[in-house]
Protein backbone atom coordinates (compact mmCIF):
# COMPACT_ATOMS: atom_id res chain seq x y z
CA UNK A 1 0.00 0.00 0.00
CA UNK A 2 0.68 3.59 -0.69
CA UNK A 3 -0.27 6.32 0.38
CA UNK A 4 -0.68 9.46 -1.93
CA UNK A 5 -1.02 12.99 -0.08
CA UNK A 6 -2.67 15.23 -2.93
CA UNK A 7 -2.24 19.01 -1.90
CA UNK A 8 -3.37 22.57 -3.75
CA UNK A 9 -2.20 26.10 -3.63
CA UNK A 10 -5.18 28.91 -3.45
CA UNK A 11 -4.63 32.37 -2.76
CA UNK A 12 -7.04 34.16 -0.43
CA UNK A 13 -7.67 37.92 -0.45
CA UNK A 14 -9.49 39.88 2.26
CA UNK A 15 -11.29 41.76 0.61
CA UNK A 16 -12.41 42.18 -3.68
CA UNK A 17 -10.12 45.70 -3.64
CA UNK A 18 -6.73 43.65 -3.13
CA UNK A 19 -7.16 42.30 -6.52
CA UNK A 20 -6.37 44.15 -10.03
CA UNK A 21 -8.83 45.90 -11.73
CA UNK A 22 -9.45 43.58 -14.08
CA UNK A 23 -10.39 41.17 -11.54
CA UNK A 24 -12.62 43.77 -9.66
CA UNK A 25 -14.16 44.07 -12.98
CA UNK A 26 -15.12 40.84 -13.85
CA UNK A 27 -16.25 40.39 -10.29
CA UNK A 28 -18.81 43.62 -10.45
CA UNK A 29 -20.21 41.76 -13.43
CA UNK A 30 -20.71 38.58 -11.65
CA UNK A 31 -22.24 40.32 -8.66
CA UNK A 32 -24.37 41.96 -11.30
CA UNK A 33 -25.33 38.78 -12.79
CA UNK A 34 -26.43 37.67 -9.43
CA UNK A 35 -30.05 39.99 -9.86
CA UNK A 36 -30.87 37.41 -12.75
CA UNK A 37 -31.00 34.77 -10.99
CA UNK A 38 -34.22 32.71 -10.46
CA UNK A 39 -33.70 31.01 -7.19
CA UNK A 40 -37.29 31.16 -5.75
CA UNK A 41 -37.11 27.25 -3.95
CA UNK A 42 -33.19 28.12 -2.52
CA UNK A 43 -33.27 31.99 -2.12
CA UNK A 44 -29.87 31.32 -3.16
CA UNK A 45 -28.55 33.49 -5.83
CA UNK A 46 -25.38 33.05 -7.93
CA UNK A 47 -23.22 34.80 -10.67
CA UNK A 48 -20.39 34.11 -12.56
CA UNK A 49 -19.04 35.82 -15.23
CA UNK A 50 -15.74 34.28 -17.87
CA UNK A 51 -13.58 36.51 -19.63
CA UNK A 52 -12.92 35.22 -23.20
CA UNK A 53 -9.10 35.99 -24.56
CA UNK A 54 -11.77 37.84 -27.32
CA UNK A 55 -12.28 39.84 -24.87
CA UNK A 56 -16.06 39.22 -24.31
CA UNK A 57 -16.87 38.75 -20.89
CA UNK A 58 -19.82 35.83 -20.85
CA UNK A 59 -22.35 35.77 -17.47
CA UNK A 60 -24.94 33.40 -15.83
CA UNK A 61 -26.44 32.88 -13.10
CA UNK A 62 -28.69 30.02 -11.56
CA UNK A 63 -31.63 29.25 -13.15
CA UNK A 64 -33.83 27.05 -10.94
CA UNK A 65 -37.22 24.98 -11.58
CA UNK A 66 -40.08 23.10 -10.25
CA UNK A 67 -38.91 19.69 -10.57
CA UNK A 68 -35.81 20.23 -9.00
CA UNK A 69 -32.71 18.53 -10.67
CA UNK A 70 -33.89 20.51 -14.06
CA UNK A 71 -32.48 23.45 -12.42
CA UNK A 72 -28.70 24.52 -13.32
CA UNK A 73 -25.90 26.72 -11.56
CA UNK A 74 -24.78 30.17 -12.87
CA UNK A 75 -20.89 28.34 -13.82
CA UNK A 76 -22.34 25.83 -16.19
CA UNK A 77 -24.93 28.68 -17.38
CA UNK A 78 -22.25 30.95 -18.08
CA UNK A 79 -19.71 28.46 -19.17
CA UNK A 80 -21.92 26.73 -21.99
CA UNK A 81 -23.20 29.97 -22.98
CA UNK A 82 -19.98 30.92 -23.36
CA UNK A 83 -18.79 27.38 -25.21
CA UNK A 84 -22.51 27.75 -27.39
CA UNK A 85 -21.42 31.51 -28.18
CA UNK A 86 -18.16 31.66 -29.08
CA UNK A 87 -16.87 27.79 -29.86
CA UNK A 88 -13.26 29.10 -30.35
CA UNK A 89 -12.32 31.54 -27.43
CA UNK A 90 -10.51 30.34 -25.02
CA UNK A 91 -12.12 31.43 -21.71
CA UNK A 92 -9.49 32.86 -19.17
CA UNK A 93 -10.90 33.88 -16.33
CA UNK A 94 -14.30 33.19 -14.56
CA UNK A 95 -15.34 34.93 -11.09
CA UNK A 96 -18.02 33.48 -9.01
CA UNK A 97 -20.15 35.22 -6.29
CA UNK A 98 -23.23 34.17 -4.53
CA UNK A 99 -25.83 35.15 -2.00
CA UNK A 100 -28.18 34.11 0.39
CA UNK A 101 -31.43 35.94 0.74
CA UNK A 102 -31.70 34.33 3.67
CA UNK A 103 -28.63 35.64 5.51
CA UNK A 104 -25.47 37.64 4.88
CA UNK A 105 -22.97 35.57 2.76
CA UNK A 106 -19.41 36.80 3.54
CA UNK A 107 -17.65 33.40 3.23
CA UNK A 108 -16.01 32.77 -0.40
CA UNK A 109 -18.58 30.07 -1.76
CA UNK A 110 -17.02 27.73 -4.11
CA UNK A 111 -18.25 25.94 -7.39
CA UNK A 112 -20.26 22.70 -6.91
CA UNK A 113 -18.39 19.74 -7.87
CA UNK A 114 -20.99 19.06 -11.26
CA UNK A 115 -19.65 22.85 -12.14
CA UNK A 116 -15.96 21.88 -11.35
CA UNK A 117 -15.84 18.87 -13.67
CA UNK A 118 -17.98 21.28 -16.56
CA UNK A 119 -15.17 24.07 -15.98
CA UNK A 120 -12.44 21.28 -16.21
CA UNK A 121 -13.85 19.67 -19.25
CA UNK A 122 -13.33 23.14 -21.25
CA UNK A 123 -9.87 23.72 -19.45
CA UNK A 124 -8.75 20.16 -20.80
CA UNK A 125 -9.84 20.88 -24.39
CA UNK A 126 -8.17 24.57 -24.67
CA UNK A 127 -4.94 23.57 -22.84
CA UNK A 128 -4.69 26.59 -21.07
CA UNK A 129 -5.97 27.34 -17.38
CA UNK A 130 -8.69 28.82 -16.41
CA UNK A 131 -8.21 31.09 -13.21
CA UNK A 132 -11.23 31.11 -10.66
CA UNK A 133 -12.33 33.55 -7.99
CA UNK A 134 -15.26 32.84 -5.60
CA UNK A 135 -16.76 35.26 -3.00
CA UNK A 136 -20.07 35.66 -0.97
CA UNK A 137 -21.63 38.30 -1.34
CA UNK A 138 -18.68 40.47 0.44
CA UNK A 139 -15.60 39.81 2.08
CA UNK A 140 -12.67 37.71 1.04
CA UNK A 141 -12.22 36.31 -2.46
CA UNK A 142 -10.20 33.26 -3.44
CA UNK A 143 -7.99 32.70 -6.38
CA UNK A 144 -7.22 29.25 -7.64
CA UNK A 145 -4.83 29.72 -10.67
CA UNK A 146 -6.51 26.66 -12.57
CA UNK A 147 -9.46 24.51 -12.27
CA UNK A 148 -7.20 21.51 -11.95
CA UNK A 149 -6.35 22.80 -8.50
CA UNK A 150 -9.94 22.41 -7.24
CA UNK A 151 -10.58 19.20 -8.77
CA UNK A 152 -7.63 16.79 -8.29
CA UNK A 153 -8.37 13.11 -9.74
CA UNK A 154 -10.50 14.69 -12.53
CA UNK A 155 -12.50 11.98 -14.84
CA UNK A 156 -11.46 12.81 -18.33
CA UNK A 157 -11.77 11.82 -22.10
CA UNK A 158 -8.47 10.22 -22.45
CA UNK A 159 -10.22 7.34 -20.65
CA UNK A 160 -12.99 6.93 -22.86
N1 LIG B 1 -25.59 26.96 -7.19
C1 LIG B 1 -24.85 27.55 -8.16
O1 LIG B 1 -25.38 28.32 -8.98
N2 LIG B 1 -23.52 27.28 -8.21
C2 LIG B 1 -22.87 26.43 -7.37
O2 LIG B 1 -21.70 26.15 -7.57
C3 LIG B 1 -23.58 25.88 -6.21
C4 LIG B 1 -25.05 26.06 -6.20
C5 LIG B 1 -27.03 27.21 -7.15
C6 LIG B 1 -27.86 26.01 -7.53
C7 LIG B 1 -29.16 26.33 -6.81
O3 LIG B 1 -29.95 27.15 -7.67
C8 LIG B 1 -28.74 27.12 -5.61
O4 LIG B 1 -27.43 27.59 -5.86
C9 LIG B 1 -28.75 26.35 -4.31
O5 LIG B 1 -28.05 25.17 -4.43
Amino acid sequence: MKEVKIETVLEVYSNLQELPDDIQKLMQAAINARNNAYSPYSNFNVGAAILLDNNETIIGSNQENASYPSGLCAERTAIYYAGAKFSNAKMLKIAISASSQNQLTTQPIPPCGACRQAIAEYEIKQSLPIEIYFMGAEGKVVKSKSLANLLPLVFESSVL
